[in-house]
């Protein structure tokens, strides 16, 4: 059984697209912004992409995907590489976008996914922070242990991460009309999560060592549900 996507992924997704809709852009933004700084080599040559944990990409800004030269998505959900083609696979053809779907476990793949595609960036699209669901509470420091060895397999790689960093209920529901939280520079994570409403305790998504310290990484709102927030964290990493 899919504990982080499948059938019941897409039917909220689908159903939260207005809701969600302001993380979406904030995302796109980001990622746009973020082509821009490519390393040199990039702006020579467009790049190849794996993008893992895609799903039908719902919250995948097509714009910054048709960037690439190529994209080979990968799920373990059977549905995804069907419906991830139906969302963006006409923009990627438009602009002339190899596309592949790929139905597998790439994590667990992931040192043979990198041999194969030497050149490519890779980019974990809401996945990291879901590992925690397929182990049992009490292993949480494998999954630690597991999201360090990654970085370890991808040294010298360009590669990115969104994920969850935290996620929990609302001292009050979210009222339709508000402006997502965005987090300002010089507030610590006890004065963000009072501006995301948190209620205590959190859910940890021990997704905390994904990144370097000293890296630049983005903070989003994601207003899940009218009662229930996520924090997520983004960040490109350089070889
Ligand atoms: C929270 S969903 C994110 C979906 C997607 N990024 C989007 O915007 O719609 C997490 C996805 O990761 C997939 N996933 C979980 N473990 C995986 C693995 N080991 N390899 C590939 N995909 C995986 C799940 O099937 C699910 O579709």
């Amino acid at each position: 059984m899919n504990l982080t996507g499948g059938i019941s992924w897409h039917w909220m997704a689908w159903r939260s697209q207005t809701r969600w809709a302001p993380t979406a852009h904030a995302i796109e933004q980001w990622l746009l912004q973020s082509a821009q700084a490519l390393p040199s080599k990039y702006k020579l040559e467009k790049p190849s992409l794996l993008l893992i944990g895609a799903s039908a990409g719902w919250m995948m800004s097509s714009q910054w995907l048709s960037q690439f030269a190529r994209v080979d998505t990968f799920d373990i959900d059977p549905l995804a590489a069907f419906l991830f083609k139906w969302r963006h696979g006409a923009a990627l053809k438009a602009q002339n976008t190899a596309l592949e779907c790929h139905t597998q476990d790439a994590l667990q793949n992931l040192p043979v996914l990198l041999e194969a595609h030497p050149n490519a960036c890779v980019f974990f699209d809401n996945v990291l922070g879901q590992m925690r669901f397929q182990h049992a509470a009490a292993d949480w420091q494998l999954v630690e242990k597991k999201i360090q060895h990654f970085k370890v397999q991808l040294k010298g790689r360009e590669w990115g991460s969104i994920h969850d960093r935290m996620s929990g209920r609302l001292n009050a529901r979210i009222a339709v009309d508000s402006a997502l939280p965005i987090r300002q520079p010089e507030w610590n994570e006890q004065h963000w999560l009072t501006q995301l409403d948190a209620q205590s305790p959190w859910l940890d998504h021990l997704t905390q060592n994904v990144f370097a310290p000293g890296s630049r990484v983005q903070d989003f709102a994601w207003n899940f549900s009218p009662i229930y927030r996520h924090w997520l964290q983004a960040a490109w990493v350089r070889p």
